[in-house]
């Protein structure tokens, strides 16, 4: 095995059972044409031997902070300069804690301070630890600070329970590392607009009329055009997500805040994705006070609501703009139509009728189209499938912009 030209990856082991898959994710790692260094905490060496990660890494293995005749040969200073990103696998929840609060005891959370490289953690534990208040409160604030977290999985524990816990499978990992590698710099420097979510339309002070959306596949989106490199604004209707780290966060309500929240803003933008589920009626009339059931009548009279997308395509000089469609049917020929009549570049249609897709659900697919071409992608996590769509996005936005 050699060290093709890929990227610079120190791969971190803390101490948790999962830590006898690391070698195997050292190996899958130099297969995808990545370097590898690794370092382990000391409690990792509880449950793995530097020798074995030595010899899948083909490199010494550093422990300590304090070793002299490693510091010689690659400072620790030099190891985070080194890292194109740092990978820690399995990232128990002490270290997750230790990372949160910026401990710097040994070499690996050192690394973590010391580096301008992503930091990624595969969480590895009891399903019990994972669910913990103290550990979630810890994933949130490192999520908002940029680490990408990588699970973790559900299914049977190494304790005898089964819950979400599981480290990753390896392989999966490290697709989803060489994905996030692969895609930096493809919108480097460029201003991308994402809107997401729902909107909310108010009847009275009270109810609104809105849809199912989570904003997932927006907010996914979002982190995945900062991962490479755009200054991202997400314009986003009400979720219960935490916005992406590096990315501006405009909170709306109604289409009509989300719609002037775009149009102030597009005109800094080289691309708009419109992945908002934007209500597309609203109450023909807002009632200050609240409706008394023996005062309102049968029918709540609607009107439309603007067309943001429309309304931007429509400019004279306009993004590179993206649409979605959520359909039941005849999938191509409506979305085809919708990229027809709102003069679309690219269209990323939804199926919204099958179990487990479209609307509130972790995974989708896509379809997407182009004037003189689609392509389908497949069903995945909506964080991966939002990487795979953003790449498509980079690679149409290029074309049409070849300077
Ligand atoms: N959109 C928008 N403003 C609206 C309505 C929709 O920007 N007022 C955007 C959405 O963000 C999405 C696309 O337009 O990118 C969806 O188009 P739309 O025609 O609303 O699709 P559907 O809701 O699927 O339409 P239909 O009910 O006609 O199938």
């Amino acid at each position: 095995m050699h060290d093709m030209p890929g990227h610079q990856i120190v791969v971190g082991v803390s101490g948790g059972i999962a830590a006898y898959k690391s070698p195997d994710l050292v190996r899958r790692l130099r297969e995808l044409g990545h370097s590898v260094r690794v370092v382990m905490t000391p409690a990792a060496s509880h449950f793995i031997t530097p020798l074995t990660l030595q010899a899948v890494s083909g490199h010494p293995v550093r422990t300590d902070l304090f070793d002299p005749s490693a510091e010689a040969a690659m400072g620790h200073i030099e190891l985070a300069r080194w890292a194109d990103m740092v990978l820690v696998a399995p990232a128990t929840a002490h270290f997750l804690a230790r990372l949160r609060q910026g401990m710097a005891d040994d070499l690996l959370s050192t690394l973590c301070l010391a580096t301008e490289a992503p930091v990624a953690a595969a969480p590895a534990m009891n399903r019990q630890m994972w669910l913990h208040p103290a550990t979630q409160d810890n994933v949130s604030a490192l999520t908002r600070r940029g680490v990408l977290l990588l699970g973790p999985d559900e299914g049977d524990q190494a304790c005898g329970e089964i819950g979400p816990g599981r480290m990753l499978e390896p392989a999966r990992i490290a697709g989803m590392v060489t994905e996030r590698l692969l895609a930096r710099g493809l919108l480097e420097g460029l201003g991308v607009l994402v809107t997401a979510g729902p909107t909310r339309e108010p009847l009275d002070p009270v109810r609104f009329i809105s849809n199912h959306s989570s904003g997932r596949m927006g907010y996914a989106l979002a982190e995945a055009a900062a991962g490479a490199g755009a200054r991202v604004t997400l314009v986003s209707g009400p979720t219960s997500l935490i916005a992406p780290a590096r990315v501006e966060h405009v909170s709306v309500l109604t289409a009509s805040e989300m719609r002037d929240a775009v149009m102030s803003r597009v005109g800094g933008a080289s691309i708009l994705i419109a992945a908002a589920a934007v209500a597309d009626h609203r109450p023909a009339a807002y009632s200050e006070r609240k409706i008394k059931k023996n005062g309102a009548g049968e029918a709540i009279a609607l009107e439309r609501t603007p067309d943001i997308l429309a309304e931007v395509a429509g400019l004279s000089s306009r993004p590179f703009t993206v649409g979605f469609a959520a359909e039941t049917d005849d999938i191509e020929a409506n979305a085809r139509s919708k990229l027809e009549a709102k003069a679309l570049d690219l269209i990323a249609a939804n199926r919204v009728d099958g179990p487990g897709t479209g609307f509130g659900s972790e995974d989708n697919a896509l379809d997407v189209f182009w004037a003189d071409g689609g392509t389908h992608l497949e069903y995945k996590p909506k964080r991966a499938l939002a990487g795979e769509l953003v790449a498509l996005i980079a690679q149409h936005y290029r074309a049409a912009h070849p300077d």
